[in-house]
């Protein structure tokens, strides 16, 4: 008996011991160490943001020498709590202004005490551990000093105590119940049940009858098996930040976490146009964002896409499933076009998706156009790429992704004929507020639709939540917002932010030219002097695009700086689009005569401030453009993520140009060293395109250098892999309910 005791007594102490010593040695050095670096770059951003704020002012101020003024800016500054002291120090380190909390051992040089690092650092005071930043304040391309911010941290150490003791707590209680169980396990010595969880968990999810485990034992096992594997996608996504996204890491992700599940995808765009010229069939790439993106995708993953066949000459390069291999140059993936007749294109491309979804989602003050007609195309077409799909799909249960606002009501109609099929749906334009959505008069079918799918993605965490907001205002469903899932007739939708991005590296042939060729060959081209300054702007012709804006700034711009006028020019690549409808056409005519009105006003000799080039270029040139460019200015009025703006990004490689983007942009979200401007407020975007065509080059390199590790990082692999990590989550967690099912498992309230 007290020998029995003693080894249960060993088998509660041994696992307290083990997890504490964990604790100690592991877990409360590991979340210190982390908790601090968190903090460290949250001041770092903090210190940036107060650094531009003050900027202003004291560019007025410090040439004046306002000793007061800058005293009680100073002083306002430092009534913020964590904003310890502030000083301004001279080009050769002689602190000139500085609050009286302002501590000597930090100094006005970078090498001044104690200092770890170059502009950011942490100084170790007696009275505890601050955070210094520093900032060059610099007008027209001159240092005027270094403005210095000194943060606070002892709220860092209250704030990791408080973390450190919640994690013993924690790990006291884990540990006790772990011990617990396995006191109780050991008692009551559940042999052959833990040898079925045991077999089961080592991957025999067949077992021979002879060591078959008990069948109240299956659903358990699933369920931790679920949640290891979930556990292990966890570690892995975590991971995956370190890891770069490559074309090859997405095969192998659908390789290894999709067993090479079948891909298909559906958008009403084709990525390839076959067309009829007078030199024989040509093949033309759409100006399209959404084709770009998923393209690089498609080419690492093979599978099928199946899109609108819309080239003049499309019908007489398809086999007879009406499919093409493609690129046509060297096929990776197998293109399967769906024809549609002029009154299907009419209603359901014209009219429902690009007179009535296409405003109805962009604050661009175009009023939606909703007709009853247009609606019934829209359903008919719908259920023929549905039926397109469903015809392609060679197994049962395929990836599907359904790309943007033309197939609304695709997801539902798929998975009623393939209910094992993951369906993701990307919505590539932003999602509107419920008061604006609930002007459709179809809503409640839009949403119902949408809510096929296994997965629904939005460029930004605000499209998301306007989504999730829209759903619960029309629809009777059941929200997690936390874990952001609708269930909705029994079925669950993901919804997540995934922020789509660009191929890096890219997929399209570079000019061989340097940076500095490629910089006189299109200023010769043009017909500018070689020191002439360059802007662009590369959009398709669309009233969201904020072109009208745009050429404002430029105008305004040459009226506030009349050295300009004659020494910049802004180049404007349109390419048409939708032109059959009213609201394009008008729009057109309105930017071809405000462009005319402009090049009037300046015009000079030869000299037009703006040239508008209304035609399709491809990306090879517009390549060149954006590397010859001094600027790149992205306007729009809405727009979900813009990737012209990064592709502008991509093609720096000598790191200089400065992007000027629209706030209402999903890219402003991500790049935030470019110029971000309200492309409504003229003269403030004006004042930017000032800035920009007279920023220094360490300015211009310091930012585009931050934006291109941004984008290298963040891109479309990322993107696409992100949503397919997703995806093999809830295709194995579908699986292992089902199985779960089948054994007559009472129902589990599923939650992702
Ligand atoms: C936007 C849409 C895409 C569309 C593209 C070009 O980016 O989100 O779905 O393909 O515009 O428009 P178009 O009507 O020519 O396909």
């Amino acid at each position: 008996m007290k020998l029995q005791w003693a080894r249960l007594s060993l088998r509660f102490v041994v696992p307290l011991a083990l997890v504490l010593a964990l604790c100690a040695y592991v877990v409360v050095p590991l979340l210190d160490n982390l908790t601090l670096r968190w903090f460290v770059r949250d001041l770092d951003i903090r210190s940036k943001m107060l650094a531009s704020t003050l900027e202003e002012p004291l560019l007025d101020h410090v040439p004046a020498r306002s000793r007061a003024r800058i005293n009680q800016l100073f002083n306002k500054a430092i009534e913020d709590e964590r904003l310890y002291a502030l000083a301004f120090c001279d080009v050769n380190g002689n602190r000139i202004y500085s609050t009286s909390t302002y501590p000597a051992a930090v100094g006005c040089r970078d090498e001044g005490e104690g200092v770890e690092g170059g502009d950011k650092a942490l100084v170790h005071l007696p009275r505890g551990p601050v955070h210094v930043a520093r900032s060059l304040l610099m007008r027209d391309g001159e240092v005027l000093g270094r403005l210095v911010l000194v943060h606070d941290m002892s709220f860092i150490e209250r704030r990791s105590s408080d973390t450190r003791k919640f994690a013993i707590v924690f790990f006291i209680l884990l540990g006790t119940v772990i011990s617990m169980i396995t006191v109780a396990v050991a008692h009551l010595s559940w042999r052959g049940w833990i040898n079925g969880v045991r077999g089961l968990l080592r991957g025999e999810l067949l077992p021979a009858s002879h060591s078959r485990p008990p069948p109240e034992v299956k659903p358990l096992v699933g369920d931790l098996r679920a949640l290891l594997h979930e556990y292990h996608l966890e570690r892995q996504n975590h991971r995956d930040s370190a890891q770069e996204w490559t074309p090859e890491r997405l095969r192998e992700l659908l390789r290894g976490e999709l067993a090479g599940d079948e891909v298909l995808v559906v958008s009403n765009r084709e990525p390839y146009i076959h067309q009829q010229t007078a030199n024989g069939i040509e093949v033309a790439r759409p100006a399209s964002g959404l084709v770009t993106a998923v393209e690089a995708v498609m080419r690492a993953c093979s599978g099928t896409w199946i899109a609108h066949g819309s080239g003049n000459a499309d019908r007489e390069v398809v086999d007879k499933h009406d499919r093409v291999p493609v690129p046509p140059e060297c096929p990776e993936y197998t293109l399967r076009r769906v024809w549609l007749s002029k009154e299907e294109e009419q209603g359901y491309y014209y009219g429902f998706a690009n007179e009535g979804l296409w405003p109805l989602c962009h604050i661009a003050h175009v009023r939606p156009v909703f007709r009853s007609s247009d609606w019934e195309q829209y359903v008919k077409v719908n259920r023929r790429f549905a039926d397109a799909v469903i015809a392609e799909a060679r197994t049962d249960d395929p990836v599907i992704l359904v790309q943007d606002y033309h197939f609304a009501l695709l997801p539902r109609m798929v998975r009623e004929a393939l209910p094992r099929a993951t369906v993701i749906t990307f919505w590539h334009i932003p999602w509107p507020n419920p008061e604006s959505f609930g002007i459709c008069p179809w809503r409640e079918e839009i949403l119902a639709g949408m809510l096929g799918s296994t997965i629904i993605g939005f460029h930004t965490p605000f499209h998301r939540k306007n989504f999730l907001e829209t759903v619960d205002r029309y629809l009777e469903t059941r929200i997690e917002s936390e874990a952001s899932t609708i269930s909705y007739g029994g079925k669950l939708t993901q919804v997540e932010p995934y922020p789509i991005s660009i191929a890096w590296p890219g997929t399209t042939e570079v000019s061989s030219e340097s940076q500095s060729e490629c910089r006189a060959n299109i200023r010769k081209a043009l017909a500018l002097p070689a020191d002439h300054l360059l802007g662009i702007g590369v959009d398709r012709l669309d009233y969201t695009k904020g072109i009208i804006e745009r050429f404002q700034a430029v105008e305004r711009m040459l009226e506030l700086n009349p050295s300009m006028v004659g020494r910049f020019t802004f180049v404007q690549i349109a390419a048409p689009t939708r032109s059959s409808l009213d609201e394009y056409q008008s729009f057109e005519a309105r930017v071809r005569a405000l462009a005319l009105r402009i090049n009037q006003r300046f015009s000079n000799g030869n000299y037009m401030p703006i040239l508008l080039k209304a035609e399709h270029h491809d990306q090879y040139q517009l390549n060149r453009y954006y590397r010859a460019a001094d600027v790149c200015m992205v306007t729009s009025l809405h727009d979900g993520m813009n990737l012209v703006a990064k592709e502008f990004i991509a093609a720096r490689s000598d790191e200089k140009g400065v992007l000027l983007l629209s706030q209402f942009t999903g890219a402003a979200r991500e790049l935030h060293e470019a110029l971000i401007v309200n492309p409504y407020h003229i003269e403030q975007s004006a004042d930017a395109l000032y800035r920009a065509i007279t920023m220094p080059e360490a300015e211009q390199r310091e930012r585009m250098r931050s934006m291109r590790t941004l984008v290298k990082d963040f891109n479309v692999y990322r993107w696409a892999g992100h949503m397919l990590l997703d995806a093999a989550r809830l295709r194995k967690r579908e699986r292992v309910m089902q199985r779960i099912d089948a054994h007559h498992r009472p129902p589990l309230r599923r939650v992702v």
